[in-house]
């Protein structure tokens, strides 16, 4: 796709299309969001939303590169945030154009499921990337954090919001007016982070519950999708009134005859709409 984003098609062990294992591709500025990253995120979300044999976006970033001799190791990271020295000079004119109908929000707006697999430091805006996504796995060397504060900033990428709705109101506050990194653990307590493995376990892991959630129903799994994102938009009653129609709406669909009727027979279904 290009060279700051590299994309694997892993086949889906049932023999049906694929999970896109999405690389961020500059290890030696770890991973940072610079404007080629940006638009190369972008092109990736409007591929895998039209490819059909697309099950499942798992998002990642290099491991670090060997440096050159006498040269430390750069750290693992996810994403380090945005590129800083994109922020040199610009005003809000600038950064306005840039910000709006983003990459992070083409990683949200995908009907499909999405996995971010966090190695390292996700900061910043490799935080949003991670809670732009459905599910995070993290090593025990992954660090989160919303350090934009230091630099008389606020988290721009949807940070303020999705973080509020994922850990809450009172730890939203914390992270993003203190700075302060939050370690695996941390992030594994207060509900970032879904499932946190070893380093070694974590490629594995990461696919484990990729390869569960594409062996379902794609119609089933955008419904589902599109249906616990209306309790971040709705209230209470009327998200119950969402899920109700959703869930009558699935009765008339091929994948729930096939589903039932595949548990009726101790049969493995063979999904209609993917
Ligand atoms: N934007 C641009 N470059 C970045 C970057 C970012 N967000 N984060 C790291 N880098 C670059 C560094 O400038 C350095 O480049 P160089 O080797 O050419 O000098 C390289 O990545 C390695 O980072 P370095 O700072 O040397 O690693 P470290 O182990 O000492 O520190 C961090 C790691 C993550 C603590 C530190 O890089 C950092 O604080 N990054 C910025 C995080 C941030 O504020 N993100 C929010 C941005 S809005």
């Amino acid at each position: 796709m290009s060279e700051v984003v590299n994309i694997e098609e892993i086949p889906c062990e049932n023999g049906d299309g694929v999970i896109a294992k999405v690389t961020i591709n500059r290890p030696d500025k770890l991973n940072s969001l610079n404007q080629e990253v940006v638009a190369a995120l972008k092109k990736m979300c409007s591929w895998a939303e039209s490819n059909d044999s697309v099950r499942c976006v798992v998002i990642c970033g290099a491991g670090p590169n060997l440096p050159p001799e006498g040269k430390r190791t750069k750290p693992n990271a996810f994403v380090a945030g945005a590129d800083i020295t994109e922020f040199i000079g610009k005003g809000s004119k600038e950064i306005r154009d840039i910000f709006t109908d983003n990459a992070i929000e083409a990683i949200w707006n995908l009907s499909k499921p999405t996995i971010a697999m966090v190695d390292g430091f996700a900061l910043g805006g490799g935080c949003e990337v991670a809670c732009s996504c459905d599910i995070r796995i993290a090593s025990s060397r992954a660090t989160f954090g919303t350090p934009e504060i230091k630099l008389g900033l606020i988290p721009g990428y949807g940070g303020t919001q999705r973080l509020a709705h994922l850990v809450g109101y009172g730890k939203a506050m914390e992270m993003v007016m203190t700075g302060n990194n939050v370690d695996a653990d941390e992030a594994y307590r207060i509900g970032i982070v879904n499932q946190l493995v070893s380093p070694d376990e974590l490629e594995n892991a990461t696919l484990k519950i990729a390869q569960t959630i594409a062996s379902k129903s794609m119609h089933t799994l955008r419904v589902a999708k599109k249906t616990i994102r209306a309790a971040l938009d709705n209230s209470i009653t009327d998200g119950v009134a969402i899920e109700a129609e959703a869930f009558a709406n699935l009765f008339d669909s091929e994948d729930k005859e096939i589903g039932v009727q595949a548990f009726i027979n101790r049969d493995t279904p063979q999904w209609k709409h993917r």
